[in-house]
């Protein structure tokens, strides 16, 4: 029995070309075996709460006090999300590059499960290591789309890429280290580049359906 969370970032619908290739990638990756499931979290098209005030205070109190009731219902969301997560033991998200990062769905989707004591530990009498991963044993798929091109490892505009590298990094900080980026370019000039492109990314996913 495999479950993975099934993470949707663009807030496109059927236009979206990381929807249609991560939905390609479920269908495959189900018809591979028996008891597969996609649990599914939608955050591209319905907003996701900010992290506020509240939400900080009641994440951060005491280990050995309990949370008053509004403590509880300012973490409900961000509990139900990592309960999601920790529910699943594969993660796939769709994060086109928005300004050079993520769109805002995605991240403060990630806001809401990078929680301490849940996702990562924290021991700050410990300066030089104060941090512990607590989601072990999982792997993740990151499905990226941009406009421009050149934003891969080694291409001319890789500097400038805080999509996908922000996305390993925080998940790595919460123990899921095993990634796998698939990434379609050249969306906003078409044409054979966006084309082969996204053939590549088609091929790269059918391939790893088989092994995810
Ligand atoms: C608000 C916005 C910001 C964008 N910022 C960038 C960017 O910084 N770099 C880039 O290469 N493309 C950028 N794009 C283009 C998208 O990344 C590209 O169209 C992508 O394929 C959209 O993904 P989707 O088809 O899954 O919706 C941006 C698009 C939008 C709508």
């Amino acid at each position: 029995m495999s479950t993975i969370l099934s993470v949707q970032g663009s807030p496109r619908g059927e236009r979206s070309h990381s929807r249609r290739l991560q939905e390609a990638f479920l269908k495959a990756w189900q018809a591979r075996g028996e008891g597969r499931q996609v649990l599914r979290r939608e955050v591209g098209r319905v907003a996701i709460a900010p992290v506020t005030e509240g939400w900080i205070a009641a994440a951060f109190h005491p280990e050995n006090e309990e949370r008053s009731e509004v403590m509880k219902a300012d973490l409900a969301l961000s509990d139900r999300l990592v309960d999601e997560l920790l529910a699943s033991d594969r993660l796939v998200i769709s994060a086109p590059m928005y300004n050079f990062g993520v769109p805002s769905g995605v991240k403060a989707w990630v806001d809401q499960v990078m929680r301490v004591r849940r996702t990562f530990g924290m021991d700050l009498s410990n300066p030089a290591n104060p941090y512990t991963p607590l989601v072990l044993g999982r792997k993740a798929l990151i499905i990226t789309t941009r406009g421009d091109h050149g934003y891969g490892p080694g291409g001319a505009n890789a500097h400038m890429n805080h999509a996908d590298p922000y996305l390993r990094l925080v998940l790595g900080h919460m123990g899921i280290t095993d990634v796998t980026v698939v990434a379609v370019e050249d969306d906003e000039f078409g044409g054979e580049g966006f084309q082969q492109s996204y053939q590549r990314a088609e091929r790269a996913l059918a391939d790893l359906a088989e092994t995810f």
